[in-house]
């Protein structure tokens, strides 16, 4: 008998795109006891750059009265804070909860999601969202990823090199030259967890006149060019100017 609602919730847990983890129908107990009842688990990752709008969203089952919903809400590196909602007494219970940024996405009981309206470096962690019902237990954990787009640089270095600085971006960007040459890309951590990458290349065939410095990001990519005046620089680069390009792949061809 207690076994004859999971056809049912499958269907709906499917439309949601998760799994039912393993089927516990084998006994009777479903419902005798809510700690012990099956719990659906989904893992997921969230990337929002930096500044923009992060829904946490944490889907309830349908056709489910929801009993009870806790967040925990873990950014990396400080402590983590709790929200217990109840939803027959409609009571709130707050543990550490202490950032102001993060609200309810609308009132609890129609949905249980989060929103922070402007993502900071500091909301980088894990965010776990558990649902009590009748019916079952659901449990996502987001890993929330913040964004930053790095500072992007070329500029002519010391010795016949050039120098494309990737600056303080998350997570670090990667740094490819057109034509491919002899380089050396160093990387430098900063303590909020932004990278800068600084690759050099050495200049060696003096009979290329433009370079590109191609720069990946999940944020988007970026190609700066430098242009070097074969005449006017035997052992030194003369005159040289930068500019921005559209490129959308390291492999693409210019369109800029
Ligand atoms: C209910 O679960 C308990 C332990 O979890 C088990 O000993 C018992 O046999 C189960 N009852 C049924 C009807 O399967
Ligand atoms: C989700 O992540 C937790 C901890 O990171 C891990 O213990 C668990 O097995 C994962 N679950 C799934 C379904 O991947
Ligand atoms: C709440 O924060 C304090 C430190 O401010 C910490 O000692 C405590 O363990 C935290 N409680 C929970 C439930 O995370
Ligand atoms: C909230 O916490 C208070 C005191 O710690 C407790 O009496 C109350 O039952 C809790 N409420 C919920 C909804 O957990
Ligand atoms: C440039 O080359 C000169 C002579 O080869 C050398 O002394 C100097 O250290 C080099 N500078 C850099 C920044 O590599
Ligand atoms: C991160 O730290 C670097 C180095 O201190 C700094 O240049 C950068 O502006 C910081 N980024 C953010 C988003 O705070
Ligand atoms: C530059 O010279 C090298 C050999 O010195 C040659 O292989 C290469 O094709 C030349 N490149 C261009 C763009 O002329
Ligand atoms: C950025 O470049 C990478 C590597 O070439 C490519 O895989 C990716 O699709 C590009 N992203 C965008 C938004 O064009």
């Amino acid at each position: 008998m207690p076994c004859l609602w999971r056809t049912s919730d499958l269907a709906a847990l499917l439309i949601w795109g998760v799994f039912v983890a393993e089927s516990s129908c084998m006994n009777g107990n479903q419902t005798s006891q809510i700690g012990s009842l099956p719990e659906t688990e989904v893992n997921t990752t969230l990337f929002v750059q930096m500044g923009a709008k992060a829904l946490l969203d944490c889907p309830a089952l349908p056709m489910t009265k929801t009993i009870l919903i806790m967040w925990v809400i873990a950014p990396r590196g400080q402590f983590p804070c709790r929200i217990i909602y109840r939803a027959e007494t409609t009571e709130t219970n707050e543990t550490n909860c202490t950032d102001k940024r993060i609200t309810w996405e609308s009132t609890r009981d129609q949905s249980p999601d989060l929103l922070i309206n402007a993502v900071a470096l500091d909301h980088d962690g894990l965010y776990s969202c558990e649902i009590v019902t009748a019916k079952g237990n659901f449990l996502r954990r987001q890993d929330l990823q913040v964004l930053v787009p790095p500072a992007i640089t070329l500029l002519p270095g010391k010795n016949r090199t050039i120098v494309c600085e990737a600056i303080a971006g998350k997570p670090a960007a990667q740094i490819f030259w057109i034509p491919d040459g002899n380089h050396v890309t160093k990387q430098e951590s900063h303590s909020n967890d932004t990278v800068t990458v600084r690759s050099t290349y050495l200049w060696e065939q003096n009979n290329v006149s433009v370079v590109f410095c191609f720069v990946s990001h999940p944020t988007g990519n970026q190609t700066l060019s430098i242009e070097l005046n074969q005449g006017s620089y035997p052992g030194g680069y003369g005159q040289h100017k930068l500019k921005p390009m559209c490129y959308k792949n390291k492999d693409e061809k210019l369109v800029g």
